[in-house]
C-alpha cells in the first residue's frame, strides 16, 4: 500500500462549513459595505482567520487599527459559530461516512490537518471525531496553509513518514501546503484548479480508487 495515512482538511472536504465561513464573511462585508463574492472567498479557503479578513479589506479604501481588525474577526467567528449551532450528525453526508468507515477497514490511518480553531467543536457536533487518530488544526500551528506546518505536525502525531500521507483538500494554498511538505494530494472542488495536485476527485468516494 502506498499510503500508511490519509489527513483530510476540514471545511470543505469532510463538511460542508466551507458555505458557512462564506455567509458569515459576506455579513461582515455587508456591514462594512465590501463587495464580496465566491470568487474572494476561494481566496479564503485554507487561510486563518485574521489572514482572511486580511484578503476582504485589499479593496476597502480606509485602514483598520489591529483594535478594529480583531473585532471583525471575532464578529465574524460569532456569526460562524451561529451557523455551527445547526449542524448534527444526521445532516452528515453518508458518501463522506461509508468513505472513512472502508478507509478504517483497509487499517489506513486518518487525521485532520485544518487552519480552523473551530475543527474539534464542528467533528463533535457532526460526530465523526472517534474515525480520526490525530487532529492538527489552528490551536497548534503557528503558520497556516500554505505552509506545510500543519500537515506535517499531523503525520508526526500519527508516526507516519509524510511521503506515506495522502492529504485531501478543497483549497489552492492546501495543495501548496501538501506538495512543500512533500505529501501527495488529492484536490476536491476548487483545488482542482491547481495544476500540480496529484490527484483530481470527482467525488469524495473517488478516494477508495487511490486507496486500493
Ligand atoms: C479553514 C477555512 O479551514 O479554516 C478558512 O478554509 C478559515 O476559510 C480557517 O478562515 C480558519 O477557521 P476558523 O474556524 O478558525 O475561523
Ligand atoms: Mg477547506
Amino acid at each position: 500500500m502506498k499510503y500508511e495515512a490519509v489527513i483530510f482538511d476540514l471545511d470543505g472536504v469532510i463538511c460542508h462549513t466551507d458555505e458557512y465561513h462564506y455567509l458569515a464573511w459576506k455579513k461582515v462585508a455587508d456591514e462594512l459595505n465590501i463587495y464580496f463574492d465566491e470568487k474572494i472567498n476561494n481566496q479564503l479557503r485554507g487561510v486563518s482567520r485574521m489572514d482572511s479578513l486580511e484578503i476582504i479589506l485589499r479593496s476597502y479604501p480606509k485602514q483598520l487599527t489591529q483594535e478594529e481588525k480583531i473585532h471583525y474577526t471575532q464578529i465574524k467567528n460569532q456569526y460562524y459559530c451561529e451557523l455551527l449551532q445547526s449542524m448534527a450528525p444526521e445532516d452528515e453526508c453518508e458518501e463522506v461516512k461509508d468513505t472513512l468507515q472502508k478507509i478504517k477497514n483497509k487499517g489506513i490511518l486518518m487525521a485532520i490537518g485544518s487552519s480552523s480553531k473551530n475543527a474539534k467543536f464542528i467533528l463533535q457536533r457532526i460526530g465523526l471525531m472517534d474515525y480520526f487518530t490525530a487532529i492538527s488544526d489552528g490551536n497548534n500551528i503557528t503558520h497556516s496553509k500554505p505552509n506545510p506546518e500543519v500537515f506535517l505536525k499531523a503525520s508526526d502525531y500519527l508516526g507516519v513518514n509524510p511521503t506515506a500521507c495522502l492529504v485531501v483538500e478543497d483549497a489552492k494554498v492546501g495543495i501548496e501546503a501538501a506538495l512543500s511538505g512533500n505529501m501527495d494530494c488529492a484536490a476536491l472542488g476548487d483545488a482542482k484548479n491547481h495544476p500540480q495536485a496529484t490527484y483530481k476527485l470527482n467525488s469524495f468516494s473517488d478516494l477508495l480508487q487511490i486507496l486500493t
